[in-house]
């Protein structure tokens, strides 16, 4: 699939990885879609991009809400060639609380709520909406692409929540890819390492430094950029399928 000319849609699109996607797509000839939450900053992002973006509120934990934006996202361009999901939650919370006491499930529900059980939501309309696309001459009619994180292989304390979300996502590629693959969809998970995004801002500076400290090579923080890089070359790439690849600069986390 050719990036110049296709469309888009990227869930959390309004911050960090999404809008450094949607910012490498459309730098390179594509059109997009934002979904996000009403609240977000989606329209702003959509304006600083330019004309080929639009932006499409949504909570993607609204079943009704989903089915509705994906077809106006669709509608937005007259098509939809790539689906990529970055909206995701991420906060730490204990098992147990030093008292003894269980921390509340709401947390861990959330979690799921949001970074699993939305992202498949999204997916299986996206997916019917590229199940009517004129199929390109290898047959292709779309691609999905996943935010996963290397918590779901390596959570650290206080990541059950999050981590089992991020797991559920990587497990969800390969059938997904499997399930997909008659209507000539494929689909690919990024599981990036530690990236500068707003969603470490609620994270100490040091806890920052020691995660960077633990890459292999470069000691840098990722970028929203390295995702849209990544993104870039799965839709290009057609003989990738049903795989989880790694963004972290060989980082594997410590327990905490
Ligand atoms: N920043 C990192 O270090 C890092 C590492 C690994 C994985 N990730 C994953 O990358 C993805 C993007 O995160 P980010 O770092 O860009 O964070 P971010 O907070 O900048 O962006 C997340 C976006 O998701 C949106 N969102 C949250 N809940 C939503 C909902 N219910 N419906 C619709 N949109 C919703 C937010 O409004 C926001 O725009 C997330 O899935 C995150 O778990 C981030």
């Amino acid at each position: 699939m050719e990036v110049h000319d296709s469309v888009a849609v990227v869930t959390g699109g309004a911050s960090g990885l999404g809008a450094g996607v949607v910012r490498t797509l459309v730098g390179r000839g594509a059109r997009a879609v934002i979904l996000d939450l009403p609240a977000s900053k989606g329209a702003e992002t959509a304006a600083q991009v330019g004309d080929a973006v639009a932006f499409v509120p949504v909570d993607v934990t609204d079943p009704g809400g989903v089915e509705k934006a994906v077809v106006e996202a669709r509608d937005v361009h007259g098509r939809m060639d790539v689906l990529v999901s970055c909206a995701g939650i991420s906060s730490g919370q204990r098992v147990v609380g030093r008292d003894g006491v269980p921390k509340p499930l709401e947390h861990f529900r959330r979690h799921i709520e949001v970074n699993l059980i939305g992202l498949f939501d999204v997916i299986r309309h996206a997916a019917s909406a590229m199940s009517a696309n004129q199929p390109n001459a290898e047959g292709e009619r779309g691609l999905i692409i996943n935010i996963a994180s290397i918590a779901g292989y390596e959570g650290q304390v206080g990541q059950s929540a999050y981590g089992s979300s991020k797991a559920g996502v990587i497990g969800l590629t390969l059938p997904l890819a499997r399930d997909l693959a008659p209507w000539g969809i494929r689909v690919m998970t990024i599981a990036p390492g530690t990236m500068d995004t707003p969603m470490l801002a609620n994270l100490d500076g040091d806890f920052i430094t020691e995660l960077v400290a633990g890459n292999i090579f470069p000691h840098r923080l990722g970028t929203p950029a390295d995702v849209g890089a990544l993104v870039a070359h799965f839709m290009e790439n057609t003989f990738l399928n049903g795989e989880v690849v790694r963004l972290d600069a060989g980082l594997r986390l410590a327990t905490r």
